[in-house]
């Protein structure tokens, strides 16, 4: 498959400057597709946006939002503008907060649902509905197994990641007969600095058995034409901790569309 071709010009990643993030940009830059890097900090995303325009022939625009702020969408409007995204990846998304529901200030779980939901929400609209219109594209939703269900300290994550998903689905069912791919990457532990961090404010050890970022990059460019979901580490008809493989969540979504044949539903 060439991705220049099927979700170039340009590529939109949120959460840019580590981890997956960065990952997805070396990945993507390797095959010619121009960037747009998003984070916060701005001195690793000149950084890493130097390497690459060094190093491959794409260009890289960096920006420095903060996708926790109500009017992150305008920024990121405001820097895509003029420039064709034809693959939009959502990967900031972790728990900076790490504590019990009622161990932080309630700022800090809404600044969290406005990253993973509403920036989210806002951008899939942006960008999906453009490439909606051209008919080519593709959107990955980077995720978390904590989407199938809450637990302790996680209700928040949770529920935003949980939101992604239905989200994810619902957008795959609705841009396939568009050729736009939506790919949720459900993602289990994985070698980020930001979990390296979590890990070291708590003195806990590092896990064995963490998924590199770069594996993960690979395989969520190989899955995009596969969704709606990849349980990483998991064969697309497995079942594991999840309560749906990929292929059954793909396999309701579709019994679904045709059980509702009757009340049509808008496509
Ligand atoms: N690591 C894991 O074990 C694990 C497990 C399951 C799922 N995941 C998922 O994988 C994705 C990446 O996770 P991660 O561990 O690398 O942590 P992360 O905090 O989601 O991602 C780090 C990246 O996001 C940026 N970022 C964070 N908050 C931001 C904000 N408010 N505005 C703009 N940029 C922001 C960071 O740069 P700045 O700090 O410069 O803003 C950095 O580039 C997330 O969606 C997470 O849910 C990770």
């Amino acid at each position: 498959m060439n991705l220049a071709e099927k979700y170039g010009p340009w590529a939109l990643i949120s959460g840019a400057s580590e981890g997956t993030g960065s990952a997805f940009a070396r990945r993507l830059a390797g095959e010619g597709i121009n960037l747009i890097l998003i984070a916060r900090r701005e001195g690793p995303l000149k950084e890493l946006a130097d390497e690459l325009t060094a190093t491959h022939d794409v260009e890289c625009v960096t920006a420095t939002i903060d996708l926790a702020k109500p009017d992150a969408i305008d920024a990121i409007k405001a820097v895509s503008e003029g420039r064709e995204v034809g693959l939009f990846i959502a990967n900031a998304g972790g728990d900076p907060n790490g504590t019990g529901f009622f161990q932080t200030d309630i700022q800090n779980w809404v600044d969290l649902v406005t990253r993973n939901v509403m920036t989210v929400l806002l951008c899939c609209h942006h960008f999906g509905g453009a490439m909606r219109e051209r008919r080519r594209g593709g959107i990955i939703l980077v995720g978390s197994g904590a989407c199938y269900g809450g637990a302790s300290g996680l209700g928040v994550y949770s529920g935003t990641k949980a939101f992604d998903l239905c989200l994810g689905e619902g957008l795959w069912a609705e841009l396939r007969r568009y050729d736009v791919d939506v790919l949720n990457l459900i993602l289990g532990r994985t070698d980020t600095p930001e979990f390296r961090r979590h890990l070291a404010s708590r003195g806990a050890p590092v896990p064995a058995g963490l998924a590199s970022p770069e594996d993960v990059a690979r395989v969520g460019l190989e899955r995009l034409p596969h969704g709606p979901v990849h349980n990483w580490g998991l064969e697309d008809d497995e079942q594991g901790r999840m309560p749906q493989s990929a292929a059954t969540r793909r396999d309701r979504i579709l019994a679904m569309e045709a059980a509702m044949q009757d009340l049509k539903m808008p496509k």
